[in-house]
């Protein structure tokens, strides 16, 4: 057996269809995500998490108005009310803190937080979910993934000086590219393995998910135990390892020995060169952080570059350490000393601008970041440039204010890693007297989440809009620092629903019908997974969506919400109706369980048919209103 195969096989997994029912062992939120999963724990009537739960706060800590400090008031509220632990604001990014403290090997992990992989580094099967599965894996309800298939990745050989880790991922990224690892766990396994420590697999595991990895997973070996050691926490190590004769559905080996520092280009992480092609590009910031490149070691690498030295005057150079612990090892070690004075900006330790909070670059300059991702304005700045490589690269790069090639510094510092961090729990607030402890608070920017409606028996409604072709999650509710406000408020969201669509459907609001449908053209609702967009056209009544064909996961998220996405089984159908149509649906239980619903078009006089090609439980979902519903009537 592979790892993963262990993983599972040590766990109470089933199997049903194509898809694994899978308990987690433990499960973490952080605050972007965390409140609308546990308002829907709320809506749910979940009185007590049934895994380990942590909630972090870590995204959104900049606190420019009372929303973003209510939201931290109500996590810390409804994690003493469920029985939960709470990483305070300020103790650090979700990834980090929770390799520190709670990985484990052979475990799983569900994170509301695309990046949970992360834990892969130290043996643990970390996966990222929608917040509403993940609110439904709280109450103790298995996570269900697509079976995947394992690629395994044979490492040879030892990296040379200055090529890193994250020019391993990249290297895998250039090779595979940003949809390479869909469908799949990719496993580390060979002999170049033992030369990379947690943190170096930790930052492989992390990217992973930027080739839509559903986890990535090295083996736990004498290295995890030095991590864990080093954190007190050797109690938490067990062995974990591939058979000598394991198989993986696919394989790729790559030699360390012949990779070189690599560098991702605007505006995709796969987008990726030498830095050698890099060379010279002028540059105005340089963030050294993120959950990607945060550790330590990752810390102490820039710090020793920088030592004695002055970055160069045209960069500004941001550092956000990955925790409060490495914070405090780097002020014992002199590291946070080192950085400060070659002129390193010290930012808390959050994710901060790489979720485009704070420090977003000059207009039309270029950035280069240690982080996982660059796309077109994730930084904040619509036409910035920004360029991932490693902490070395960044470094050297500060000290000449352009993309530098790390080997012209010379000979690269070799950094002490702490045989022993201090102990630091005092930020991680434990539930004392378990669940139902004090009131749940809540600030008047945060409502309550819709609940969907069961399948009446027989349906009539009328059409809302027609759209056409590859609607996208942002073009039905659009994304941004001002709706990220809004992510606890659906009815304070509803005015933008379908504005890039329709300029005038804020108006029509009020006047629509109790159930409404909404026509479509191919491939609607792709893009980001944003479950708002389903939550938030829900609350006002949509109730099915009839398309030419739907992107996967926001069919999947129509169907958790209790709205029924139907396809036309004849596409001049689609044409044939016009924007306000009435319909009439009969028997629609009976007709969903038979996989084909027949509508009848009352204004125009003929009747046309749809396919659904639904599973036995998304037929289960849709009955009763969806995924909450479902969950609510279980407990
Ligand atoms: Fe945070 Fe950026 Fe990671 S937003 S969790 S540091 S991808």
């Amino acid at each position: 057996m592979n790892v993963f195969q262990k993983i599972l096989a040590s766990h109470e997994v089933s199997c049903e269809g194509d898809e694994l029912a899978v308990f987690p062992d433990q499960v973490l939120t952080q605050d972007a995500t965390g409140t609308v999963v546990f308002l829907q724990v709320e809506a749910m009537g979940i009185k007590k998490a049934k895994p380990d739960v942590v909630s972090y706060i870590d995204h959104n800590t900049l606190q420019v108005d009372f929303r973003n400090h209510d939201d931290h008031r109500y996590l810390q509220s409804m994690a003493a009310k469920l029985g939960i632990k709470l990483s305070r604001t300020g103790n650090g990014i979700c990834h980090q803190v929770h390799l520190e403290n709670f990985v484990k090997p052979g475990g799983i992990l569900l994170g509301s937080d695309s990046h949970t992989p992360t834990a892969g580094g130290a043996g643990m099967l970390g996966m990222g979910a929608g917040g509403l599965d993940v609110a439904v894996a709280i109450a103790g309800e298995p996570y269900y993934i697509a079976k995947p298939q394992v690629l395994g990745v044979e490492l040879t050989g030892c990296l040379k000086p200055w090529v890193t880790a994250k020019d391993i991922i990249l290297y895998l990224l250039k090779k595979l590219t940003v949809k390479g690892g869909v469908g799949k766990v990719i496993e580390y396994f060979g002999e170049g393995v033992k030369t990379l420590s947690v943190y170096e697999r930790a930052t492989i595991c992390n990217m992973g998910a930027e080739m839509g990895a559903t986890s990535s997973l090295f083996p736990s070996d004498e290295n995890t135990f030095a991590y864990l050691k080093s954190l007190r926490r050797e109690q938490d190590w067990a062995e974990l390892k591939a058979d000598a004769d394991a198989a993986y559905d696919e394989r790729i080996t790559i030699d360390l020995t012949t990779l070189e520092p690599l560098i991702a280009f605007p505006h995709s992480p796969d987008h990726v060169k030498t830095v050698t092609e890099a060379e010279g590009t002028p540059l105005g910031q340089i963030a050294i952080g993120s959950c990607t490149n945060s550790s330590y070691k990752d810390m102490a690498i820039v710090a020793a570059i920088l030592k004695d030295k002055t970055i160069a005057e045209n960069i500004s150079l941001v550092i956000t350490p990955g925790s409060r612990r490495i914070l405090s090892m780097m002020s014992q070690t002199g590291v946070l000393q080192d950085l400060v004075e070659a002129g390193a900006r010290i930012l808390e330790v959050t994710c901060g601008p790489c979720n485009g909070i704070g420090q977003a670059p000059a207009s039309g300059t270029n950035s280069l970041r240690t982080y996982n991702r660059n796309y077109r304005g994730r930084s904040g700045t619509a036409d910035a440039q920004v360029f991932l490589a490693s902490p070395e690269t960044a470094a050297v790069s500060a000290l000449y204010g352009r993309i530098t090639d790390p080997r012209k510094f010379g000979e690269c510092p070799k950094v002490d890693l702490p045989e022993r961090f201090a102990e630091s729990s005092n930020m991680i607030l434990s539930p004392r007297g378990g669940a139902g402890e004090g009131e749940i608070w809540k600030g008047p920017n945060i409502k309550p989440v819709p609940l969907g409606s069961p399948l009446p028996p027989h349906m009539d409604f009328s059409a809302a809009l027609k759209v056409k072709d590859h609607v996208s999650t942002d073009d039905i509710l659009p994304g941004g620092a001002k709706m990220l406000a809004l992510r606890s408020n659906i009815p304070d969201s509803v005015p933008y629903v379908f504005s890039r669509l329709d300029a005038q459907f804020k108006d029509k609001i009020d006047r629509l019908p109790e159930v409404w449908a909404l026509i479509a053209g191919e491939n609607f609702g792709q893009g980001s997974s944003r479950e708002h967009a389903v939550m938030v056209p829900m609350s006002i009544g949509m109730k099915l969506v009839i398309a030419k064909s739907f992107a996967r996961i926001y069919r999947q998220n129509l169907i958790n919400y209790g709205v029924v996405p139907l396809t036309f089984a004849d596409f001049d159908d689609y044409e044939k109706i016009s924007p306000h149509d009435e319909f009439h649906i009969g028997e629609f239980p009976q007709q969903i369980q038979s996989n084909r619903v027949r509508i009848y078009d009352k204004t125009q006089d003929f009747f046309f048919d749809t396919r659904c090609d639904f599973s036995r439980r998304q037929i289960e979902l849709l009955l009763q209103g969806g995924l909450m519903n479902y969950v609510k009537h279980k407990i």
